[in-house]
């Protein structure tokens, strides 16, 4: 099957830019129900939508996940993440674990289906992203709409607190590709000037939401890793903080303990 009449799925996509046209068009025709399905989808896809958006899935550490238009396509790079909130919920009985900023709720989701006993949480502002959220978590998962903090139930207090906040610096926005500057909501992305507004709102509550010994693991660029660190330890209410690294994509994870985990002594991430 191949989209009709206007040059093969796979040409048309490598003529609207697609540098892996072969392989979408590939994703595209083991996705499309029938040519006229099949027509509908590479249009969108020649229109710039992330495939992923236009499949209506994304595979993230060998899990599927549901996607859709308008909400956050979860990236490749938050494996890293994903394996550091999977590895502290593991070290803990019933963990009590919450994706904040969650989207489409990739961590809460693979936490979910590789920790036996945690507990998920998924907050966000966005109803849409929810929805999704709602697909991608199992049946007992506990879903919070609002703005940041004042989502969750006052006195709620977790384990493992896990987020990728938009954290994109506002000169950066006109440099995202294409695919997410246009079907991606921009309160997904910016961070405000730095990216790190959302940071220091997380920061701001996060003792009164981390349970004893509990740890918040944020996904942030590494060159933002020394900034944040420095915002967490103004507040005087957080304890350790340190850093993992990515492969190769200046992806990190910036983990801080509550001040009753203070394992190793308080530092600042090296660039
Ligand atoms: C970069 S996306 C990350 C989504 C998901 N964690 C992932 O990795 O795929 C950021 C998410 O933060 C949400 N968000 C933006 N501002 C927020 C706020 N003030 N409170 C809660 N969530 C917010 C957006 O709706 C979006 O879903």
């Amino acid at each position: 099957m191949d989209a009709g009449g206007q040059g093969t799925t796979a040409t048309r996509l490598r003529a609207s830019g697609s540098v892996f046209a072969e392989e979408e068009a590939e994703v595209l025709r083991a996705a499309a129900r029938d040519a006229d399905e099949l027509e509908a989808m590479t249009r969108r896809r020649e229109a710039g939508e992330f495939l992923e958006q236009v499949v209506g899935e994304v595979e993230v550490m060998g899990e599927r996940l549901v996607v859709a238009p308008g909400v956050f396509v979860p990236r490749q790079r938050t494996a890293l993440l994903i394996g550091e909130a999977v590895r502290e919920a593991r070290a803990r009985r019933a963990p009590r674990v919450l994706e904040m900023c969650a989207g489409a709720a990739p961590v809460a989701a693979l936490v979910a289906r590789s920790v036996p006993g945690a507990r998920v949480h998924a907050a966000d502002v966005d109803d849409a992203a929810l929805a999704v959220a709602r697909q991608n978590l199992p049946a007992g998962a506990v879903l919070h709409l609002g703005d940041g903090w004042a989502a969750l139930p006052p006195g709620e207090r977790f384990d493992v607190i896990a987020a990728v906040p938009p954290y994109v610096p506002r000169d950066r926005l006109a440099l995202m590709p294409r695919e997410a500057r246009e079907h991606e909501p921009t309160a997904a992305l910016l961070g405000g000037e730095d990216g790190l507004d959302h940071v220091r709102t997380l920061f701001a509550g996060a003792a009164d939401r981390l349970a004893r010994r509990g740890v918040l693991l944020l996904e942030l660029h590494h060159g933002q890793c020394r900034a944040a660190a420095e915002v967490a330890r103004a507040t005087g209410r957080l304890g350790a903080v340190d850093q993992v690294l990515g492969a190769d994509d200046g992806t990190a994870v910036l983990r801080v303990r509550d001040p009753a985990g203070n394992l190793i002594p308080i530092q600042q991430p090296a660039d």
